[in-house]
């Protein structure tokens, strides 16, 4: 791999120790579904225990840089010229039902733009990983988005709508049009693996709403790097960290555009 940032070198470390304990916790969920306690409880350590060891990992190295984390929240709020953005588990529901689509996700931002990120499912033993000016990356291959050229020949991927959604219609009727537009839809419920599945050529584009910025941050660096267009619309009626994507090969980047129910699009 040709990436040497001091920052991707320590995210890939601290995403190697973390994934040695989610990989025994994956093996525990196999048993835990079949007794009659059930794995609810010891999914969310799992998360906790992740973050931790990624957190200590990080913050040895730099106690001065903000972090927004899924289970902790935010720490040195005043720094926000260097921020690391940690999803520990992003795929829980998969995680939860032994389903090995599921990844660690880290980005770090360097005054509000993604510098450096890295995705990886450590049960596929697939990393995936990008920096700035240096392209992305699947283990040890260069990736790049697909060719395709026309929406109606694609292959997309999605998520959502959460359970406490309250536009559940409105996404349901934007996928049901999207669908009629498109070659097919897959939903495989980890938006950081989604981004990266576009970034190596997999699927052609992806969009959700509803989405935290953790879920996305280092898929951001990795699908532009691979030579993709990422999005946002409906920016200013959320808070910050809430986001609604569009990300695609850019090639069908207008068409999808003009598919989504959107009130209006950067
Ligand atoms: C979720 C996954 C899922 C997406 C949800 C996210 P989590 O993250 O990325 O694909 O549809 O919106 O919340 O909860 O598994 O970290
Ligand atoms: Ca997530
Ligand atoms: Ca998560």
């Amino acid at each position: 791999m040709r990436l040497n940032s001091p920052q991707i070198n320590l995210i890939t470390k601290a995403c190697m120790k973390a994934s040695r304990s989610l990989i025994r916790d994956f093996g525990e969920i196999e048993n835990l579904q079949v007794s009659t306690k059930g794995p609810g409880d010891f999914v969310t350590s799992a998360d906790k225990r992740t973050e931790k060891i990624l957190m200590d990992e990080l913050q040895r190295a730099h106690p001065e840089y903000g972090i927004i984390t899924e289970e902790t929240g935010v720490i040195n709020k005043t720094n926000l010229k260097n921020r690391w953005i940690i999803d520990p588990i992003d795929g829980t529901m998969n995680f939860l039902n032994g389903i090995p689509q599921f990844a660690i996700s880290i980005g770090y931002e360097e005054d509000g733009e993604v510098k450096c990120g890295v995705i990886f499912n450590p049960i596929t033993n697939e990393m995936f990983c990008a920096e700035k000016g240096n392209g992305a990356y699947l283990n040890n291959s260069r990736i790049r988005v697909s060719n395709k050229k026309k929406i109606i020949d694609s292959l997309l991927v999605t998520g959502g709508p959460k359970g406490a959604s309250k536009i559940k219609d409105k996404i349901f009727s934007e996928y049901i049009n999207i669908s009629n537009n498109v070659s097919n839809v897959r939903k495989f419920g980890s938006a950081a693996l989604d981004m990266a599945y576009v970034a190596c050529g997999r699927f052609d584009g992806y969009w959700q709403r509803e989405l935290n910025y953790w879920d996305i941050a280092a898929g951001i660096i990795i699908l532009k790097e691979a030579g993709g267009l990422v999005n946002f619309f409906e920016e200013d009626i959320q808070p910050s960290l809430k986001k609604n994507i569009i990300a695609t090969n850019s090639n069908i980047h207008e068409e999808l555009r003009g598919l989504i129910n959107k009130k209006d699009i950067e």
